[in-house]
Formats: structure tokens, C-alpha cells, sequence
């Protein structure tokens, strides 16, 4: 059997992405009870870190250890990664000493190069293209709320981004409506869009896009790696703000998500963050709990 890796949100089907939703709510139960689970001892994850993190690291490195596991963290000003080893030799090279590796880069082909040589799991920790681990506390967050997401209407926000691109896998996989409302220049990846066509909707208004949303989501306005865009892209995004107005076009229960962190007063109101349809911090927090389920699911 070949080595199963976790890149994107396709790389599981519908029904293994529910039970490791099920396991998650399992493992946050089991973790505030004070009950012990082990499975992963003696294993140890590999994270590779590329552009910063606080949640993606810390949500890793602690889900090893409460499972019994270890976590190596491995920047590129340390390793010989930042010093041109070749993606191929250093996959090749931790897979015969780590069982698993999460990797958290600019090139979404740099972590599908690394898993084509790599005899253990790989995890997209975030690439330029996908976010795939958001989404699995994303939709745990949800689940824990609401139930099943099947057939809701999800309004996306904002840039059509790492983040946009994996909730279009997440509409596809767990079959909501996605509505997504962006500056047309910066729309999402129209091959990903194409992929899942019949749930997506892209469109240049965010009222439209959060008439009878049920959840409303946004990102930051310039991703990690484009720095130097900000100024630019604040000009163009003004109307694109997640504020008390806009998101009145929503449903009255509707709620509202941001992987974090957040600008205030940029793509997100200081209102709405910490509003009472916000459930931000849950959702900070279930990328705990979902990707302990997650690399259980792939390290036993
Ligand atoms: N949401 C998220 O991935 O946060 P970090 O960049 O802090 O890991
Ligand atoms: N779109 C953001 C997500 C950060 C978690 C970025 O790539 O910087």
C-alpha cells in the first residue's frame, strides 16, 4: 500500500473526513476528562517550518506529546533545507528516521515533491495554495455547533487565498454552498474553482455573497510571502471588511470564522472577533484536537 499523505482535503474521502471530525470531538472529551491517550508512543513528527506559525506548531508539537509521541521542530536557518539539500534527499532521508513530517512552505510542489520521496505520512502545514488543516477544525468547529454542514450556505470573504482554496475542497467534500466574494483580480485558482463548481459560487459582492449565509468567513488580506503587497491590497479589499453591517446580511444564527491571526480593522472588525456569533477561539483551538485525530489517523 502506498503512503497516505495529507496535502489537500481530497486526500481523504467524505467518510474518513467525518470520523476524523467524530475522533476529534472524541479527543477533546477525552483530554478534558484527564484521560490518558497514548497510541503514538515512540513516534516522532518532523515539522518543518518555512514561514512562521503559533497555532499550527504549538497544536502540533503538544498533539504529539498528549499522544504519547515526540516533535522535532526544523526551521531552514538551522537545517541544511535553507542550505539547498534537494527536496528529494531530505525526504528521502527523515522518512527513514521520523514517521511522519509536516511541512509548512511557500511552493505548494515543494510538499508534493517531499511526499513523492517520502516512505512516511506528509502533512501540509500551509502552502501558498492550501490550508488544509484549518479546515479540519474549521469543519469540527462547525460540527460542534451545528451539526452536520451538509447543504449550509458558507459565505467566503476576502482574497481568494490558501484558506479560500481550501474551504472550495471542504464545499466539495462535505457538500455546502460556498459563496465567495472578491476583488476579481485576486479571485481564487480557477482550476480549483472549476473542481468543485457545482457548490461554488465567485462573485465581486459581499453583501450577495452573505445573503442567507450561515457561516461567514475571512482571512488576512495578504498572506505570508506577500509582505510587500499589504499596502496595495488594503486599498482594493476596503469593501471587503467583515463588519456588524455586512455580516446583518447573513442569517440571524450565522456564525463567524478566521484561522488566525487576525488584523482588526482590516478584513475583520474588533466587532465582529470577538462578537457573539465569533467562534474564533474554539476554532484556535480544535486544530489541537482535529489534527491529533489527524495524525493518529495516519501514524497507526
Ligand atoms: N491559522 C494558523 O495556521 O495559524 P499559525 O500561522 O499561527 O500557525
Ligand atoms: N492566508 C494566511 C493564513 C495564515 C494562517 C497566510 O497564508 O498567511
Amino acid at each position: 500500500m502506498s503512503t497516505h499523505h495529507f496535502l489537500t482535503l481530497l486526500d481523504f474521502t467524505p467518510n474518513e473526513l467525518q470520523e476524523m471530525i467524530v475522533h476529534a470531538v472524541e479527543l477533546k472529551k477525552l483530554l478534558k476528562q484527564g484521560t490518558p491517550h497514548t497510541p503514538l508512543q515512540n513516534k516522532t513528527l518532523a515539522m518543518i517550518f518555512e514561514k512562521s506559525s503559533t497555532r499550527t506548531r504549538v497544536s502540533f508539537e503538544t498533539g504529539m506529546i498528549q499522544l504519547g509521541g515526540h516533535a522535532l521542530f526544523l526551521s531552514p536557518r538551522d537545517t541544511q533545507f535553507g542550505r539547498g539539500e534537494p527536496i528529494e534527499d531530505s525526504a528521502r532521508v527523515l522518512s527513514r528516521m521520523v514517521d511522519a513530517v509536516m511541512i509548512r512552505t511557500y511552493e505548494h510542489a515543494h510538499v508534493e515533491t517531499f511526499a513523492a520521496h517520502s516512505s512516511v505520512p506528509v502533512i501540509n502545514g500551509l502552502t501558498d495554495l492550501y490550508h488544509p488543516c484549518q479546515l479540519l477544525a474549521d469543519m469540527q468547529t462547525w460540527f460542534e455547533y451545528r451539526g452536520e454542514i451538509k447543504g449550509a450556505t458558507v459565505a467566503w470573504i476576502g482574497d481568494g487565498n490558501n484558506m479560500c482554496h481550501s474551504y472550495i475542497n471542504a464545499a466539495l467534500q462535505f457538500e455546502f454552498k460556498l459563496n465567495i466574494a472578491c476583488p476579481i483580480q485576486y479571485s481564487p485558482n480557477a482550476d480549483i474553482v472549476k473542481t468543485a463548481e457545482t457548490f461554488v459560487n465567485v462573485m465581486p459582492d459581499p453583501i450577495a455573497a452573505t445573503e442567507h449565509a450561515d457561516l461567514v468567513v475571512t482571512d488576512v488580506w495578504a498572506s505570508m510571502g506577500q509582505e510587500e503587497e499589504q499596502n496595495d491590497r488594503q486599498k482594493v479589499f476596503q469593501a471587503y471588511q467583515v463588519n456588524e453591517s455586512l455580516l446583518a446580511h447573513a442569517n440571524k444564527d450565522a456564525l463567524f470564522m478566521h484561522c488566525l491571526p487576525a488584523h482588526r480593522g482590516e478584513e475583520v472588525s474588533e466587532g465582529v472577533l470577538n462578537g457573539p456569533q465569533s467562534v474564533v477561539w474554539d476554532e484556535a483551538e480544535n486544530r489541537l484536537h482535529a489534527q491529533k485525530a489527524l495524525i493518529e489517523k495516519l501514524m497507526t
